[in-house]
């Protein structure tokens, strides 16, 4: 039996939750329309590698030990509350209009200031910067809490800023912002500045509040700057430190489907490197698609153009050659996938063959030591070991007993137009090539069918079942129909 591992939704974290530190908050500005991306789907529940870019940056949160996680949400509010689900870690806050960035994280002063309210220190983040990740809230939380430090906020370097917002720093040689200038505002001189402002802030509430209070719209684009009131926060001798990100691609966020795509490709080469450092081999990482959810043993070997997703499980030692899909499906040690072969939410032994272009559905389960070959397709079909089905076979509701042989072209009836029906074929049978096996019904142990039979009655164990017309040969029949037709007829 291929070894169950327990399934995992595929919105299930990438990075497994460290325990919660009630000092730590995050806050994450997810309300925006996103209007360049041009599309009905709010920007945050865009996929990126397989998960909505807010469900990773939510993850980052959970893994840095945040004890609670505050959404602000606006535009396709529902839809957000929707994909993010019930948990007890997250509040919804409504921002009615979208205001600005600054006017967002305001939203959540009553959660977070007066009364008794704790002193805590907030992530604030971007639901649009998935590339986040916990060990550089980490780092910034170290940043904020540094001797000397109020706050502390991340930037990198990029070749090209686009129009993200311009950090300027306090003195060159030290770590600490002076202002960021939005790109909207910013003159030749200060777009020039190749330092930005990735989105993701480490900041002390309920002191920030204060600030976002002082926040007005006189800019470019009409906004609460969330940005601004850090600026009025050093303004006023309070110092943020700034964080630079060792990978500047963490930085990268969404605005158009053209910053989908980076952040999609750039987040699956993340786990691709990762399971590289485990062991696997990845032929050309740029040419693969490996969901985050997705584990690989060591040893395994992945050809050009695979994709695997989901919930997928592949164990130690197997190889998947070009072009294989796989989608939810467990494989175990030492399997062969051979060229273009789909696998759907399937589970595949040690040892099993498949493909070239097989198509295993929704049930289908193979055990150690299977062979499926070129256009085989198995929906809801156990086979068991060392059993074979090697070309053009559907089999559907079925069950192939130890060492069987299904021939070519052998097809399982197994619809009436109504009802599904099953199909069970003992140990060590021989189903002749091009059998159709009428369901309900049963093939025994030992037992044989003749090659292109229509069966439709059980077949007991040790007999062999023919069920085709008999065989007539006419003997001279093609020279005599020769003759007939090149003879004039008058
Ligand atoms: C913002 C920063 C910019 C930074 C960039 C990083 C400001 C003013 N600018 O710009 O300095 O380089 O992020 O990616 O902060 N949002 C709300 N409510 C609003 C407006 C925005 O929740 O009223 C949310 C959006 O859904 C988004 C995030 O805040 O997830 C950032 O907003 P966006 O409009 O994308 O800001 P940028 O122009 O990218
Ligand atoms: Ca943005």
């Amino acid at each position: 039996m291929p070894k169950t591992t327990e399934p995992t939704s595929s919105t299930a974290p990438a990075t497994p939750p460290a325990s919660p530190d009630a000092r730590r908050v995050a806050v994450v500005l997810a309300a925006g329309r996103g209007t360049r991306l041009r599309s009905a789907t709010p920007k945050v529940l865009h996929a990126a590698a397989g998960r909505p870019l807010l469900g990773w940056v939510l993850d980052a949160a959970r893994g840095a030990g945040c004890a609670h996680l505050y959404v602000v949400v606006g535009h396709g509010a529902d839809d957000v509350r929707a994909a993010v689900g019930d948990a007890d870690d997250v509040t919804f806050v409504v921002q009615a209009e979208q205001l600005g960035t600054g006017h967002a994280l305001a939203q959540v002063a009553p959660h977070l200031r007066g009364g008794n309210a704790a002193p805590t220190l907030a992530f604030v983040l971007s639901g649009d910067v998935p590339g986040v990740t916990s060990a550089t809230l980490g780092s910034l939380a170290e940043a904020a809490e540094a001797d000397g430090s109020w706050g502390a906020m991340a930037v990198a370097t990029l070749d090209e800023p686009g129009r993200l917002g311009r950090v300027l720093r306090a003195d060159a040689d030290d770590d600490a912002l002076a202002r960021i200038v939005e790109y909207a505002d910013a003159d030749d001189a200060t777009r020039a500045v190749r330092r930005i402002n990735a989105g993701i802030y480490a900041l002390p509430a309920p002191q920030i509040f204060d600030d976002l209070d002082r926040l007005d719209t006189n800019n470019a684009q009409g906004e609460f700057y969330l940005t601004d009131a850090l600026g009025l926060a050093v303004a006023d001798g309070r110092r943020i430190a700034l964080h630079n990100l060792a990978d500047p691609g963490e930085a990268f966020g969404v605005n158009t489907r053209a910053d989908l795509a980076r952040v999609h490709r750039r987040l699956l080469d993340r786990h691709v490197a990762a399971l590289m450092d485990a062991g696997v081999t990845v032929l050309e990482p740029a040419r693969t698609t490996v969901e985050a959810g997705v584990v690989v043993g060591a040893d395994t070997v992945i050809h050009p153009d695979v994709t695997l997703l989901g919930t997928t499980r592949i164990g130690a030692g197997c190889e998947i050659h070009q072009g294989a899909w796989i989608r939810d499906a467990t494989l175990d040690d030492d399997v062969l996938i051979k060229p273009y072969s789909v696998i759907d939410r399937a589970t595949v032994g040690a040892r099993c063959t498949v493909g070239p272009f097989a198509r295993l559905r929704p049930a289908a389960q193979l055990h150690e030591d299977v062979q499926i070959g070129n256009f085989v397709e198995l929906k809801k079909t156990e086979m068991h070991p060392g059993s074979k089905a090697s070309h053009l076979t559907y089999l559907g509701d079925a069950t192939v007993g130890p060492r069987s042989n299904i021939g070519a072209g052998v097809i399982t009836c197994n619809y009436d137009g109504a009802r599904k029906h099953e199909t069970h074929i003992g140990a060590d049978a021989f189903i002749g090539s091009d059998t159709m096996l009428v369901a309900p019904v049963r093939v025994g142990d030992r037992a044989t069918t003749g090659a292109g039979s229509v069966v439709n009655q059980d077949v007991a164990d040790d007999d062999l079942a023919v069920a085709r017309a008999r065989q007539r040969n006419i003997p001279d029949w093609t020279t005599r129909r020769r003759r007939a037709t090149a003879e004039p007829s008058d």
